[in-house]
């Protein structure tokens, strides 16, 4: 347990009448490709420096999957240490739920080819997309299936290979990407409040800022397309970093509120990792002390949907998170997509 005093929160559902039960973390897991591509080595292939990425970015190096490994190999191989942790088998999980953005293939989704990888035959399994929001979103959408007792056992994977749709000759984007993935085993664990609240929103309006505009029905995969390099991300990272702050304090701020806590009651905030910068900016307009919040960009970069998954199973493993301790999640992508939650650990 943390030596924070105790804290007596509200919890949001109770207050609004919900009647059914509490959905906790039982365990987390990750796992990252073996390839580390640092930022030396970009130098050799895009105009860049070691000194622009980490100053501007925080990042040094991030992971990169093998050609023959898929986002749901790496989906995969999260999923199991999570289930092992659990002491869950395949046979025991009732629905998978997979956020990403570089699904194996459009369809089948990944979930599905999880399920099948993982052996959970008896499983439900659907993807979800939201960006780097992906994970929360799924934490929520997992939740509900707990709490209204239609599920015992829910599997939420945010899993990554965003080295597929990253061009390699375009420094802007290059450096800040990596692949990843981390997962969540949701049940209802007795006396434990588990997941408090979550907060989410989206602007479609600022859909254009940070997007894949090739592959899709829009713009189906032609030779024109893959000539304009359609099929590649796109940002525009000024937007992108102004949006991310205000968006994320404004869902943390929220989440606080709804729990009738303030962020000195949060022994760990883990936001996306994508900026150091952002997270530096959401931290003191937060008012938190840097060493409530996590950071482990500097060896992933940005996985996007896997990005809390992977750094929430970190820090559990670092030992910054110990049962009892409230966190908070904090996350922000394209969409634009946003959320924050807030966990009794
Ligand atoms: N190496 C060297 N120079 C670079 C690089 C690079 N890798 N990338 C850009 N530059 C140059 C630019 O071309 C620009 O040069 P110019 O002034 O001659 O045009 C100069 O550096 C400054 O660029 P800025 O855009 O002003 O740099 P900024 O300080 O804004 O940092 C960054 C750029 C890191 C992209 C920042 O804007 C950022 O982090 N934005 C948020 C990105 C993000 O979080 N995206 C993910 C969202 S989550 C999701 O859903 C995937």
């Amino acid at each position: 347990m943390s030596d924070l005093p105790d804290k007596e929160f509200t919890n949001p559902r109770a207050e609004h009448g919900f009647m059914g039960r509490t959905c906790s973390i039982s365990a987390v897991g990750a796992y990252v490709p073996e390839r580390i591509v640092t930022n030396r080595d970009l130098e050799k292939i895009v105009d860049t420096t070691d000194e622009w990425i980490t100053s501007r970015t925080g990042i040094k190096e991030r992971r990169i999957a093998a050609d023959d490994e898929a986002t749901s190999d790496l989906g995969a191989k999260a999923a199991l240490i999570a289930m092992e942790r659990a002491g869950v088998t395949p046979e025991e999980i009732d629905f998978i739920i997979v956020a990403t953005i570089t699904p194996d293939m459009p369809f089948p989704s990944t979930a599905c080819l999880i399920q099948q990888k993982i052996g959970a035959h008896r499983a439900a399994a659907v993807d979800i997309e939201a960006a780097c929001s992906g994970f929360i979103y799924g934490l929520e959408i997992g939740q509900q299936f707990i709490m209204s007792r239609t599920y015992d056992c829910v599997l939420v994977i945010g899993a990554e290979k965003l080295s597929s749709i990253i061009d390699w000759k375009d420094r802007n984007t290059c450096v800040l990407f990596g692949d990843g993935a981390g997962a969540a085993i949701l049940q209802h664990r007795p006396q434990a409040h588990g997941l408090l609240t979550a907060c989410m929103g989206a602007d479609g309006r600022k859909a254009n800022i940070l997007a894949m505009p090739g592959g899709g029905s829009l713009h189906p995969a032609t030779e024109a397309s893959v000539h304009d390099r359609l099929h590649y991300l796109r940002m525009d990272g000024k937007e992108v970093f102004k949006n991310a702050v205000t968006a994320m304090c404004r869902a943390a701020k929220e989440a606080l509120k709804r729990c009738d806590i303030t962020v000195d009651n949060i022994k760990c905030i883990i936001p996306h990792q994508a900026n150091k910068r952002i997270i530096d900016a959401v931290g003191d307009r937060l008012k938190a002390r840097p060493d409530q919040l996590f950071m482990n960009l500097d060896k992933y970069g940005n996985t996007s949907a896997a990005s809390v998954a992977v750094a929430l199973d970190e820090a559990v493993e670092q030992g910054k998170i110990e049962r009892g301790d409230l966190i908070l999640l904090v996350v922000f992508g394209a969409g634009l997509t946003w959320g924050a939650a807030v966990i009794e650990w």
